[in-house]
């Protein structure tokens, strides 16, 4: 199916926090860079009867809150804006959309969902019988897609039932950000790398995705998620991908995601005994994260609740590049600080000739911060400056590359403004398919069925830490530390 560049948007949910806070600010940057699409027309659609003008004012005041609000395009993207009032429920409401869309449509529509899940099927179901969905049509579907493995089956069904399989974009912001995608272009774009990219030079991974925020206001929701659903199922495993996949052969939708697909496939199950001894579930208990006091997770919630805000875990991928490599994954609210960093330790050096500095010397590491700033870091061994009459000293430095300040010219992009264009322009490489989905939760679920089994709590963790002790020993156990 040939693509061509949408001109058309139509996003639904746009009265929500996302499109107010990230799609639409987003939007604007796009226009302030005229990298929309010239004729592009803009429908929004939420439940609240409202007319344009009030809507484009309540787009204005978010921008203010943004502090976007002074961008000299704000008014250029307001005038492509349409607003449309309707219940999404209503056969009637797809009417009224499909005059508005029939209207100003000029060529492909890009359809965005960005309401609660459980509208999806509703939606693709309303926009089909409307007759609004052809070749030229694609969707984007936010997270999260499911609850568990079941319930993502039958939203991939419903609207698989409206749109084909490549017409489908599911975002997982994590791929649009800059510093993701330069773990692609650091692996494939050197060579130096890829020859170490293996179980013979590599001894341990760790991906961390720590956060200092608590709920902010969604309770409800990640009260029912807990951190596994929220970012293991989706963020996590997503950079997890990105680093154990094999060379695509070809930076293109198929060919990325079908490596992709191949990692997700090889992931261990971790069930049975493992289950203490390759997981970890903690819940944050009152504490203080710079100098500030922090509640209990328990309080925020308002109720005694068994939600996990902290997972560690012990992955294996059971292929022949990775076998016997554990990757340790980590993600928690309330942590000590806001990082979310590959690291990867090779082995040591297999012999000393230094006998005076043998335990001095530590193996290679790379480090590749994606947030909060992005910098990739390899340490080395480097002799301690002096006469060592004893023998030679050793230290650990680092070659370190700060990727902001190497940057500084250029503009920082946001993940949606990235997902935005490529979505537009229907390149979905960095959206994820039906089986990377399905089989991410198949293997989140049956964690969480064993967690449900043993009955076990999760470990308390004060906030402002790097989560329970547990974490540690799961780390320790087997030689290995967490780098913090
Ligand atoms: C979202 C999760 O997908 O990602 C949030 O639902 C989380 O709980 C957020 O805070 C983290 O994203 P970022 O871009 O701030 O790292």
């Amino acid at each position: 199916m040939p693509h061509h560049t949408a001109s058309l948007l139509v996003i639904f949910g746009a009265t929500g926090d996302l499109a107010l806070r990230m799609l639409l600010p987003a939007l604007l940057r796009l226009e302030d860079d005229q990298l929309l699409p010239e004729s592009l027309r803009i429908v929004c659609c939420a439940r609240t009867a409202q007319s344009t003008d009030a809507f484009r004012d309540q787009v204005s005041e978010a921008f203010k809150k943004n502090g976007v609000a002074s961008v000299a395009s704000c008014p250029v993207l307001l005038d492509r804006i349409e607003y449309v009032g309707m219940d999404f429920g209503s056969p009637e409401a797809y009417a009224t959309l499909a005059s508005v869309v029939g209207e100003l449509r000029t060529g492909d529509v890009l359809y965005h969902l960005s309401t609660a899940p459980s509208w999806y099927p509703v939606i693709c179901e309303g926009l089909k019988s409307a007759g609004l969905i052809d070749d030229g049509c694609r969707v984007m579907l936010e997270k999260p897609i499911g609850h568990d493995l079941e319930s993502s089956q039958a939203i991939n069904d419903a609207t698989g039932q409206a749109f084909a399989e490549q017409q489908i974009y599911r975002v997982d912001h994590y791929l649009g950000k800059d510093g993701v995608q330069n773990l692609l272009a650091l692996r494939f774009g050197n060579a130096l790398f890829e020859p170490l990219w293996n179980a013979q030079h590599i001894e341990q991974v760790q991906i961390t995705v720590a956060e200092t925020v608590g709920l902010e206001g969604r309770a409800g929701y990640y009260d029912d998620y807990g951190a596994m659903r929220d970012m293991v199922q989706n963020h996590l495993l997503q950079l997890l991908c990105l680093t154990a996949m094999e060379p695509p052969s070809q930076f293109d939708p198929t060919a990325v995601r079908n490596e992709k697909i191949k990692v997700l496939q090889s992931l261990r199950p971790i069930v049975g005994q493992e289950l203490a001894t390759h997981t970890v579930a903690g819940q944050y208990v009152e504490g203080a994260i710079q100098s500030e006091a922090v509640r209990a997770y328990s309080d925020e919630v308002g109720h005694d609740t068994r939600t996990e805000t902290f997972v560690a875990l012990r992955a294996h991928v059971d292929n022949w590049r990775w076998s016997g490599v554990p990757f340790y994954l980590r993600t928690g609210k309330r942590m000590s600080r806001r990082v979310t960093e590959v690291y990867l330790q090779f082995k040591g050096i297999p012999h000393s000739i230094f006998p005076s500095a043998t335990d001095q010397i530590q193996p290679n590491a790379l480090i590749i911060r994606l947030q909060p700033e992005e910098r990739i870091s390899l340490s080395l061994m480097s002799k301690t400056p002096g006469l060592d009459r004893k023998g030679l000293q050793f230290s650990q430095v680092a070659l370190d590359l700060d990727l902001n300040s190497a940057f500084e010219a250029q503009q920082k992009r946001g993940a949606y403004e990235r997902l935005y264009l490529d979505a537009l322009e229907g390149n979905g490489t960095l959206f994820v398919r039906r089986d990377e989905v399905e089989s991410a939760w198949a293997w989140v679920d049956a964690i969480i069925a064993g967690w449900a089994e043993t009955g076990a709590k999760p470990k308390p963790y004060a906030a402002g830490s790097w989560g329970p002790s547990a974490a540690v020993a799961l780390t320790e156990r087997h030689g290995h530390s967490w780098r913090e």
